[in-house]
This record gives structure tokens, C-alpha cells and sequence, in this order.
């Protein structure tokens, strides 16, 4: 049976069974629709003359990044503003991580100014699991190393929602350095728990071996990734790694494996998205980042309401009429 994305059926839930958002890996394809179906209506607040409810009026929200971010960091802040929330922000530089104060006594510290949920981004896989042991806010993760980028994948899937009526048989090609990306992880458990087809396609140094346990399919060929495919995801080539010679250069990664005006000539259904930043040139074409069928500005903006949705569902205030969730 198809997966309704869009339809005008409420969700099957009303509340989360999960007391943060550490990965997509332990939701329910029935939480992840609620949170769509909540981001779809945070979507609209973002249309109106006057963005902003009172929603999240009284809770405060940390902001604690300790890894770069441009999309991320500002749409968590815009979110909470946007849900009346308190927002403080914390980032690595200017902070007494410089002067050696740990993970742990960093969150334990901004909890004790009374944080009611945490952020956070980190270099290091599992630090939000981390959080989630050692001190007593709502974590949300925005992104742990190569590990997860949940709401990523959760702004990623509202935005393919809103081009097609189904998951179920939809095809999604992610492409690029699969090994190191937090999102094609996050995006492949959303996704296959949907009941979305997904293929990964990149060079054999940049394809985790096994990965086909998660229910994807795998090729190294550009051409087979985009037979039949509705949406392509490229990802990030991350510069900093043309040192360790997973690809002889980047002209020659472009070659092979490089979205192109000629490619969106060939397949002319085909969307394109990217979770940015974008190396223009590289992973996408110039010219077809600004394309018409390139959605990655919306993909932007849903990350607003994916965010203002998950902060809404996992606010304290809603976690004490639901009692009894998990980690
Ligand atoms: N997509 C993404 O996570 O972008 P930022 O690193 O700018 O947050």
C-alpha cells in the first residue's frame, strides 16, 4: 500500500515515543509522518505577515555548536524564535572549551542557567547520545560526525513530500562520498522506513563496504544511479579530504560522477537537491544549481519548519502529557 506523504489524513500518532531526536534510525515511519505533518502546518506560519506563535513561550532552547554550520544553526534559531522560544547560542570559538572544559561540564553548566533543550552539533559521533546520558534536557542532534543528521533527512523528505503523492516506489539516488556523510545515513533510514527506493552511486573509496545491509542498492556509474530516478541528492565533496586520495581530482570526480545540464536534458522529470553547502562545479553543474528543478532553496526553508516541528513535539511541556517515552 502507498505511504500517503501528503494527503489531508491526520497521522496515525499524536505524540512522539521518543524523548530526543538522536537518529532517524530508532523512528517509526508513523513519527516520522507526524513530524511532517506538523512541519507542513509550521510551513504556513512561515508564509503569514507575522511569522511567529507563542507556542514555546517560557522554554529555552541552547544552541551549542561546536563544528561550522550556516543552514542549521540559523533555522534551529529561527525556529525557536519563530515558536516564542528563548534561544542562547553557544559556538566552540570564544568559549571555555579554548581553555580545556569538557562535553560534559559544558552541557552541565549551560543546564544549570536552566536550559529546558539542547542542540547540538559535534565532531564526534554519538555526542548527542552523550548528552542524553549526562544531563537531563531534551537533545536534539544537528549533526554527530559522520554519524546522523536527522533533521537534515527529516527537511530532505518534507521537501520531496511536497512533488510527490507517495514514498512507496519513489526512487531517490544519493550520490558522492557516502562514507563520510552524516546525511546520505540519516537520509536512507528515513527514506527505506517510508518505503522509498534508494541508491547510492559514488567512487568505491567513498561507498561504505556492506552498506547494502541497510536496504539500498548500490553503483559506481552516474548513468545507472539516474535510470528511473526521481530525485538525485549530491552531496557535499568535503575539500579537506582531496589529501587522503579518495579521488584523483576534482575535475575527474566532476567527470564521472557530476550532475549536468546534459544529465537534466536526459532525464527530464529528474529533481535535484543538495543539503549545501554546494561546490559549484563539482558535485552539480553551475548551472544546474539554479535551475528550475534544483529545490535546494526549499529544501532551506522546510528546514525551518522540520525544526520549529521537533522542537514542538519534544518541548518538555508535551513530554509530561506523554509520559513513559524512550531515549
Ligand atoms: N546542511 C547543513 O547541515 O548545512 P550547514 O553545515 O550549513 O548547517
Amino acid at each position: 500500500m502507498a505511504t500517503p506523504v501528503d494527503s489531508a489524513e491526520p497521522p496515525t500518532l499524536s505524540s512522539l515515543q521518543h524523548r530526543h531526536l538522536l537518529d532517524l534510525s530508532t523512528y517509526s515511519a508513523d513519527e516520522i509522518q507526524l513530524i511532517l505533518a506538523t512541519a507542513r502546518e509550521f510551513r504556513s506560519v512561515l508564509d503569514r505577515r507575522i511569522r511567529r506563535v507563542p507556542t514555546l513561550q517560557g522554554v529555552t532552547v541552547a544552541n551549542m555548536f561546536f563544528e561550522p554550520s550556516t543552514r542549521t544553526k540559523l533555522s534551529f534559531g529561527l525556529a525557536s524564535g519563530r515558536l516564542s522560544a528563548e534561544t542562547v547560542s553557544f559556538s566552540k570559538s570564544g568559549s571555555s572549551v579554548k581553555k580545556g572544559e569538557t562535553l560534559k561540564d559544558t552541557a552541565q553548566n549551560i543546564e544549570a542557567m536552566k536550559v529546558d533543550m539542547v542542540v547540538i552539533r559535534h565532531s564526534s559521533p554519538g555526542a548527542p547520545h552523550f548528552l542524553s546520558r549526562c544531563t537531563n534536557s531534551v537533545i536534539i542532534n544537528a549533526g554527530d560526525g559522520a554519524h546522523a543528521h536527522p533533521t537534515q533527512a527529516l527537511l530532505d523528505i518534507l521537501t520531496m513530500s511536497e512533488h510527490f503523492d507517495a514514498f512507496e516506489g519513489l526512487n531517490v539516488s544519493i550520490v558522492g562520498d557516502i562514507t563520510h556523510s552524516r546525511v546520505a545515513r540519516s537520509n536512507i533510514n528515513g527514506l527505506t522506513a517510508l518505503g522509498a527506493n534508494v541508491t547510492l552511486c559514488g567512487p568505491k573509496t567513498m561507498m561504505p563496504v556492506g552498506i547494502e545491509a541497510m536496504g539500498v542498492r548500490v553503483t559506481h556509474r552516474l548513468d545507472e544511479a539516474l535510470e528511473g530516478c526521481d530525485v538525485a541528492m549530491a552531496l557535499r565533496i568535503q575539500l579537506e579530504r582531496q589529501d587522503e586520495g579518495l579521488f584523483p581530482s576534482l575535475r575527474e570526480y566532476h567527470t564521472r560522477f557530476g550532475i549536468t545540464r546534459d544529465h537534466l536534458t536526459r532525464h527530464p522529470d529528474l529533481l535535484i537537491m543538495h543539503p549545501g553547502p554546494v561546490n559549484r562545479g563539482v558535485e552539480l553543474e553551475s548551472e544546474v544549481v539554479d535551475h528550475e528543478r534544483a529545490i535546494i532553496l526549499s529544501q532551506v526553508t522546510n528546514g525551518v519548519a522540520v525544526r520549529m516541528a521537533v522542537l514542538y513535539l519534544l518541548a518538555p511541556g508535551s513530554r509530561t502529557e506523554h509520559a513513559g517515552r524512550t531515549g
